[in-house]
């Protein structure tokens, strides 16, 4: 858990706003509640000089001081680089320098790296092997464990966050590559309809994630774009099915009250960092409304109601829950995590639906 500048500052962010994030994580109570990752994304890097050392750009003047700032807090520091000559935005990246970043990111005491494609599919897969794409994804591997190689051989732990979008199922070979995370598909944005398609996505990838090795369906843009209340519900309690990491994304200095209720929800973040780290998966769907289950440790379950439509389900044409589709016989009484309160769900059991929001509930003892 933790946060990363991309999805508000993008390319804009600074040393400065770095440290108010820092500041604005503790003072928020986030770091609390878990989040303890501050996380650099792309456009930090400078020019390499004659040694191919890389130095930073003038956004970020001094990052050993500032991963020193971040960790006085209590908190870690993530960085950003890629396998490619190039990163996203266009800034250096780590091609035939791997070691001497890793090296240089421990130097400065960082503690977790994203590693993003970009310019490694055309500038090296698609020109190395360009007819074959079976090669291309065996040079993208390749350079992705050289990475994690070099990460390991500075003997400091760094989180090693992979980044190519989901491609060739890194599912199936990003932990021995060393990852512990790694994207599962391509990126978010703060609107609904790419909120659901990447998370509803994500049923039948929950085998492969668990302690230590995670699914990342991107980072969160709670807080962001015009999003409304119910749909940053819907999204943190999906991405809390999901086992995914929890990477805040937001104006952390302006944030709503209403959004911190959301971001700190210690319930919901129970779920998603449950120790068990089984991640949920989908129990049905019926239209658009989809039902989705996760097991907990000690035996608990929890259930997600989503309504993915554009328009609710009311009174009339309630929605009714099928309890045995999810395995569950008899009334099955648990927590709603969104208004705090106990509930019990019956089997056919009318709910009503705002488009786009969710019923989340804990039952701890499922029968
Ligand atoms: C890619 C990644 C994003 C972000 C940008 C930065 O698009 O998927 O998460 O890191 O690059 O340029």
């Amino acid at each position: 858990m933790g946060w990363n500048s991309w999805n508000f500052f993008f390319d804009k962010v600074t040393d400065k706003d770095i440290r108010a994030a820092a500041d604005q994580l503790v003072a928020t109570g986030m770091k609390d509640a878990g989040y303890n990752y501050i996380n650099i994304d792309d456009t930090w890097e400078g020019q390499r000089d004659a040694s191919g050392l890389l130095h930073t750009n003038s956004k970020f003047p001094d990052m050993k001081a500032l991963a020193d700032y971040v960790h006085s807090k209590g908190l870690k520091i993530g960085i950003y680089s890629g396998p490619g000559p190039k990163t996203c935005g266009g800034y250096e990246g780590s091609l035939g320098h791997e070691e001497q970043d890793a090296q240089m990111y421990a130097s400065w005491g960082f503690d977790y790296l994203k590693y993003d494609a970009c310019s490694f599919i055309p500038e090296v897969m698609e020109k190395q092997a360009p007819h074959d794409k079976a090669e291309q994804m065996r040079i993208m591997q390749a350079a992705y464990v050289k990475m994690g190689k070099a990460l390991k051989a500075t003997g400091r732990p760094i989180v090693y966050s992979l980044c190519q979008y989901g491609w060739d199922a890194p599912w199936e070979w990003a932990p021995a590559a060393g990852g512990n995370l790694w994207r599962s598909t391509g990126d978010v944005q703060p609107n609904w309809d790419r909120i659901a398609v990447i998370g509803f996505s994500q049923a039948g990838l929950e085998k492969y994630a668990g302690p230590g090795h995670w699914n990342d369906p991107d980072m969160l843009e709670v807080g962001n774009g015009n999003l409304t209340l119910a749909e940053n519900r819907a999204h943190f309690s999906l991405w809390a099915m999901l086992a995914a990491p929890l990477l805040a994304g937001n104006d952390l200095p302006n944030m709503k009250p209403e959004i911190k209720a959301i971001l700190t929800n210690r319930d919901v973040i129970a779920i998603d960092q449950d120790k068990l780290g089984k991640q949920g998966t989908r129990g049905y769907a019926e239209g658009e409304v989809e039902v989705w289950t996760r097991h907990l440790a000690g035996g608990g379950l929890a259930v997600a109601v989503f309504n993915t439509a554009d328009n609710g389900r009311f009174a009339s044409h309630p929605f009714h829950l099928d309890l045995a589709k999810l395995g569950l016989h008899g009334p099955q009484k648990g927590k709603d995590l969104w208004t705090g309160k106990p509930v019990t769900l019956t089997n056919n059991e009318p709910i009503e639906m705002a488009s786009h929001d969710v019923l989340l509930v804990r039952i701890d003892a499922p029968k």
